[in-house]
């Protein structure tokens, strides 16, 4: 029996979301909340015959409070998208507002929810919400508090399959992506697919190097590629929605029991980061990097996810010299983006 809430559920992301949450046989109900139109999206659902009950809530006469009441389940896709020619945190001075009033909801009416945070930019927006919740006596739990960068595993994934020419295989091509979710930020571990990327008879080194250095500028930039395509009228939202269900459905199949699901996430990190320094600085070493990485708080790689949420922390592990370099370059910007977000909420007062 797990309630699981959208907020942010009438929009390009939210819709799409709440059919493919509809649709999952591990959640019985289903609330749906937005500023505008749930009302119609829930009626809408709710003539799917599948087990989840599906309600619609509007701010008006505690909306907030009644749909995250009971809710174990809170996923986040409010707030607004990019058009071309914009960053991810150029999207922070609206969103961070949004994103801090329903986290004050979460802290609230469902302080023990599993929180998948969807709104970009979500290197600062994940803080965003862990720094609400240390308001709040025994909410704070970091275990429960997820950066959806599903969407970022999916595209390496079905990348790295159409480049070994087997794109019907995709589904079966796992490529850790760790550091953050946004442009140099993200960063694709392609030494350590599984299958390996392959080299065709006949290519070169040099073809091979400059194949997977395609491969992971379009990783990177693959939300890019989107916005331009949609030329005005948003980033991501289908595949979004299909990144968040299937975040959520690892999540649920953990909670309920089932071991070994490991999956990347953007999490804070239980020592504060000091296991990830050390592995940096070794990263730095093989980078020819020289100067001072910061501690990073916050960090995506893979986790065993368990019944209280996150279980373990993966390390990166061992990576090419070229894929050091870009985590070591992935660094700085963290780091900003991170203190962003804690900043806002310190100085919101
Ligand atoms: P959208 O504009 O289509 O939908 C956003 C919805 O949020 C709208 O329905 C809007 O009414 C609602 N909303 C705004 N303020 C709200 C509030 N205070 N409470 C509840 N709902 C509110 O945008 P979209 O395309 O669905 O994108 C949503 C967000 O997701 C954007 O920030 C986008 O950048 C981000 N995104 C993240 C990823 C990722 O990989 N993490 C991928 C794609 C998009
Ligand atoms: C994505 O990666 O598609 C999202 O973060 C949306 C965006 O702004 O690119």
């Amino acid at each position: 029996m797990v309630k699981a809430v959208v907020l942010g559920a009438a929009g390009g992301i939210g819709q799409p979301l709440s059919l493919l949450l509809k649709i999952n046989p591990l959640i019985t109900e289903l609330g749906l909340y937005d500023i505008v139109n749930t009302p119609g999206v829930a009626a809408d659902l709710s003539h799917i015959a599948t087990p989840a009950k599906v309600a619609g809530y509007l701010p008006p006469d505690d909306g907030l409070k009644k749909v995250l009441t009971g809710a174990e389940l809170v996923v986040i896709p409010a707030g607004v998208p990019r058009k071309p020619g914009m960053t991810r945190d150029q999207l922070f001075s609206i969103n961070a507002g949004i994103v801090k009033s329903l986290a004050t909801g979460i802290a609230e009416y469902a302080p023990k929810a599993f929180v998948l945070v969807i709104s970009n930019p979500v290197n600062s927006t994940v803080p965003i919400v862990a720094e609400v919740f240390k308001k709040y006596e025994g909410v704070y739990d970091p275990k429960r508090i997820f950066g959806v960068t599903t969407l970022d595993v999916i595209r390496a994934s079905t990348f790295v399959a159409e480049s070994n020419g087997t794109p019907g295989a995709s589904a079966d091509v796992v490529v850790p992506v760790v550091g953050g979710h946004s442009g140099v930020t993200i960063v694709p571990l392609l030494s350590q697919s599984s299958p390996a990327l392959e080299t065709p008879s006949g290519e070169t080194p040099d073809a091979f190097t400059s194949r997977v250095a395609a491969l992971v500028k379009r990783i990177q930039f693959g939300g890019d590629e989107v916005v331009k395509a949609k030329d005005g009228a948003g980033s991501a939202t289908l595949s979004m929605a299909y990144a968040g269900a299937e975040f959520a459905s690892k999540l649920l199949r953990a909670i309920n029991g089932e071991k070994g699901i490991v999956t990347p996430s953007f999490v804070a990190l239980p020592d504060g980061g000091k296991a990830l320094a050390e592995e940096l600085k070794t990263l730095a070493v093989q980078a020819n990097y020289n100067e001072e990485l910061a501690t990073l708080e916050y960090f995506s790689s893979n986790i065993t996810l368990g019944p209280q949420g996150v279980d373990k922390i993966h390390p990166i592990g061992k990576v090419s010299d070229e894929e050091a370099k870009l985590v070591v370059a992935a660094v700085p910007e963290l780091a900003t983006n991170i203190t962003t977000g804690v900043t806002y909420i310190a100085e919101a007062e």
